[in-house]
């Protein structure tokens, strides 16, 4: 009687083990999309090659003394110009259903303008693209990723308004080059970064140290230059090609410090990544409310005759609203805002946080690792996504990057530990009723982390900078994602 009891004990733990077991894999949607992402600048090297001009970030990584933590520059970075049939394998070996990568815009049009097409910068992407194609991995391009020909940027770079014909000019031959193999694009990547950190804060390339307007005049061409890229795809190219064209945005999340700080929190919000999906992904369009409400009140408290913020014509409005066809967002992590009217000068010359009266800064407890720099908060993750859901009518997400940064080491545990927290997010937003089609990891291998160099490492794959062939070893985090990607499922 005791064994049979005992095995009925048995029989019912084992089932209660497989049904929390059965509970505990959390399934992503049917057709739900992995990838990895990396840049131009930041993996390619092969500089001067073949014909390519000269960038910003060239410029600013030959600058003496270098503004780069270690001195380093992009010149070989992961030699991906040479070793772009080992990426792709690496993209095999994960099992990823597409490849994030951005064209460089000086390797392609050498003078900056179509007169001139350089052969062997398309050959080198065409190498790439029909490697991938015939693995069945398809590209998904990001047409600029930060690297502006210098020679653009000697004519006032993203705050001159002929900029948007420029950059349009540069779409349209990407889009007649590559656009029966290509069907998917990005035409901007992270427009704040390009404009608040390039142009007011000056800690990107081209360094320009805000004046108040710098970086809302760039954030305006930048915004039109998109649109057009997109109206010229959507008219000429989407008829024949068949494709999709998005912009990707990044957003963190800003948790207020108490309920007091919720509005600073929100207006921070708005001017860090509302000022780019407003004009796109709202009913209204233009720039947020609030937002050139803050503007023209500080100006006018400035002595400015007119706002600082230059606004789109009511025509402009319409020509940017709606043009993207997800809402592409990079996100990494979570800050505490606080409301700060006094503090200005923060970063020593005037930004758009001394416009909003905020002040950011992340918590330690958020810190899960002896190594790490970015900090684990996936409830933020979650915030953001209900957050973008609400404000945007529910507008499709595909998640263009998500990354964690470390100072090194195969055994990447946190790492491992972040991109689960993360996808769990993910899920947990999809059950909410968020469309969310896909994720893209930053980064498949460690690359150039701009003015970190080689110093912040977010690969899946470390890169051995040491070696003349720049080996690539898959980390434990490769690992998880690949069987995440096998599975289509997270496990506990
Ligand atoms: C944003 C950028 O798109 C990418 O270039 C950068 O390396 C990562 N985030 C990590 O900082």
């Amino acid at each position: 009687k005791e064994s049979s009891i005992l095995l009925l004990i048995c029989c019912v733990f084992i089932a209660y083990c497989e049904a929390s077991d059965r509970h505990d894999v959390r399934k992503f949607p049917e057709g739900f999309l992995f990838g990895a992402a990396t840049a131009a600048y930041q993996i390619e090297g092969g500089f001067n090659e073949d014909g390519k001009s000269e960038s910003i970030w060239d410029r600013l990584s030959h600058q003496v003394p270098s503004v780069v933590q270690d001195g380093s520059t992009g010149d070989i970075a992961d030699d991906s110009y040479h070793l772009y049939k080992r990426d792709v394998e690496m993209m095999r070996e994960l099992g990823l259903d597409f490849y994030r990568f951005s064209l460089s815009w000086t390797r392609i049009l050498p003078t900056s303008f179509p007169d001139k097409i350089n052969a062997a910068g398309v050959e080198y992407y065409n190498n790439l693209i029909d490697e991938m194609l015939k693995y069945n991995i398809f590209p998904l391009v990001t047409l600029y990723h930060w690297d502006l020909p210098q020679k653009l940027m000697d004519m006032g770079g993203w705050t001159n308004p002929h900029i948007v014909d420029w950059y349009a000019d540069y779409a349209r031959v990407a889009f007649e080059t590559f656009g029966n193999k290509v069907k998917h694009w990005i035409t901007i990547n992270e427009p704040k970064e390009i404009c608040y950190l390039g142009y007011a804060t000056g800690l990107l390339a081209p360094r320009i140290k805000g004046s108040g307007y710098a970086d809302y005049m760039c954030s305006k061409n930048v915004l039109m230059a998109h649109a057009k890229a997109y109206h010229i795809y959507d008219e000429e190219f989407r008829p024949k090609q068949n494709g999709s064209i998005f912009i990707s945005i990044s957003a963190e999340w800003n948790e207020p410090e108490s309920e007091i700080h919720a509005e600073a929190a929100d207006d921070k919000a708005q001017f860090d990544w509302g000022q780019y999906a407003h004009p796109i992904f709202s009913k209204t369009g233009g720039y947020p409310e609030e937002m050139t409400q803050i503007i023209s009140r500080k100006s006018a408290e400035q002595g400015f005759y007119r706002s600082r913020l230059p606004e789109f014509s009511p025509e402009e409005v319409e020509y940017v609203k709606g043009t993207s066809d997800f809402f592409c967002l990079n996100h990494y992590s979570t800050q505490v805002v606080y409301r700060n009217e006094s503090a200005v000068g923060y970063y020593d010359t005037p930004s758009h946080d001394d416009d909003v009266g905020v002040r950011i800064y992340q918590k330690e407890e958020w810190r899960i690792g002896k190594s790490q720099v970015t900090m684990y908060v996936p409830w933020g993750f979650y915030k953001l996504l209900k957050t973008i859901r609400e404000k945007y009518n529910n507008p499709p997400i595909f998640i263009t990057e998500n990354g964690f940064a470390t100072h090194g080491g195969l055994e990447d545990n946190d790492r491992v530990t972040y991109y689960r927290g993360y996808l769990n997010s993910v899920l947990d937003a999809i059950e909410d009723g968020s469309d969310i089609r896909g994720y893209t990891t930053w980064s498949l291998m460690d690359n150039f982390e701009w003015v970190r160099g080689y110093t912040e490492k977010f690969g899946l794959y470390e890169v051995d900078y040491e070696s003349p062939a720049r080996t690539r070893t898959p980390r434990k985090s490769a690992f998880v994602y690949k069987e995440i990607i096998r599975s289509r499922s997270l496990d506990h």
